[in-house]
């Protein structure tokens, strides 16, 4: 047996499931595994956990059971807001950043090139952050408008002003849809009081399974269903529900929020002693976005550009995969690419040094954080 660590420091690519999600999620392949369709005894147990797993994550986020569909993850909940909002209101300008994960991104330039609509995209300055006064000067524009711009970056970290983006497009009448997905469960969310059409959640980012999610719709901003079937989620999303995945969210988003801010507490601490510790250990380390501003930038991401180094040269991540250490050079599709990130890309990143995103969970400990400079430090010798 090696006796190498296994270090997890790529929790905004998914984390470790919450042994509570798993337990509750139990029954639900075995004894209550009935059809939440099906009008037997079996189907209407089933359906009676269903809603009430809707009930509960509505409540959690301050919304009605009505707005919530459940989806196969984050990326179907995009798409299904996007293509929706495009369709029931005749959509001729889309406006969104360069930043957004491919979920908005590719999604709005297909559709945007098949139908013919307007596409802006922000400008972002180095650090990645948008221009509201642009958006406001596009939304001027009469043409009938869908903003997307997404809460937190998953890639630099940086935390949009949600509040102000939905007033601004309520002022002018513009469908609003944010990727929501890095911020469900680890920030509050108030969707009965903020001014947003759709948002986006995804269970595997908040301690509970893979491929399952949500799309959050406002009750007086009805879209059409992407998923043509039967008439499961109100006629919302065709398919049988996958109740144990959806129980399993449920759990998960109660425990996030419940335990929310003594999360975050940790987390943030951690994200400190990581900053110092990294600053102190490698001379020439700058951060990229806004993942080294602790106060506006998510918690969980630090993404940190290394000095240029023969050494370490394209190398850095495997590196530090040998030594143990799991991180990523951007989102989980470009790991293993130093610039491959759309998204460093788009800030300006120096492709001269490696940037890795180090993103962290309350599953993480300080050792692990010690543990990993030390390898770094080795490596920058
Ligand atoms: C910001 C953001 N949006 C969307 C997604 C896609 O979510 P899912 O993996 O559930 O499809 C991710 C996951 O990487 C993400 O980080």
């Amino acid at each position: 047996m090696s006796d190498l660590p296994s270090i997890y420091f790529d929790n905004a690519a998914t984390t470790p499931m919450d042994e509570r999600v798993l337990e509750a999620m139990m029954p639900y392949f075995t004894s209550n595994f009935g059809n939440p369709s099906s009008v037997h005894s079996h189907g209407r147990n089933a359906r009676v956990e269903l809603e009430k797993a809707r009930k509960k994550i509505a409540g959690l986020l301050h919304a009605s059971p009505g707005e919530i569909t459940f989806t196969s993850g984050g990326t179907e909940a995009d798409n299904t807001a996007i293509l929706g909002a495009i369709a029931a209101y005749d959509i001729q300008h889309i406006i969104t950043s360069p930043l957004e994960h491919h979920a908005v991104l590719h999604v709005v330039e297909q559709v945007a090139k098949s139908k013919n609509i307007r596409l802006s995209l922000l400008t972002v300055d180095k650090n990645g952050t948008i221009d509201l006064n642009e958006l406001e000067e596009l939304l001027q524009n009469k043409a009938r408008t869908m903003v997307s711009l997404m809460h937190g970056n998953n890639e630099i970290g940086n935390v949009s002003d949600l509040k102000t983006i939905a007033d601004l497009c309520q002022r002018h009448s513009a469908y609003f849809h944010s990727d929501t997905v890095q911020t469900v469960g680890h920030y509050p969310l108030d969707l009965q009081s903020l001014a947003v059409h759709a948002i986006a959640g995804s269970a595997h980012k908040f301690h509970g399974p893979k491929g399952v999610g949500f799309l959050y719709t406002k009750k007086n901003k009805k879209i059409p269903p992407m998923i043509a079937g039967g008439s499961q989620e109100r006629n919302m999303r065709g398919g049988t529900e996958n109740i144990a995945a959806i129980i399993g969210m449920a759990k998960a988003l109660e425990i996030a929020v419940h335990h929310q801010t003594l999360h975050r507490e940790e987390i943030v601490a951690l994200k400190k002693y990581f900053k110092k510790e990294i600053l102190a250990a490698i001379p020439g380390i700058v951060f990229n976005g806004l993942s080294g501003d602790l106060e506006n930038s998510l918690y969980t991401v630090l993404n940190i550009s290394f000095p240029p180094s023969d050494t370490n040269q394209g190398m850095l991540l495997f590196h530090l995969d040998l030594a143990g250490i799991s991180a990523s050079g951007g989102s989980a599709c470009s790991s293993g690419a130093r610039l491959g990130s759309h998204v460093l890309q788009g800030i300006g990143a120096d492709a001269s040094r490696e940037n890795v995103r180090f993103s962290f969970s309350r599953f993480n400990t300080r050792e692990e954080v010690d543990y990993t400079v030390n390898q770094l430090k080795e490596l920058y010798a």
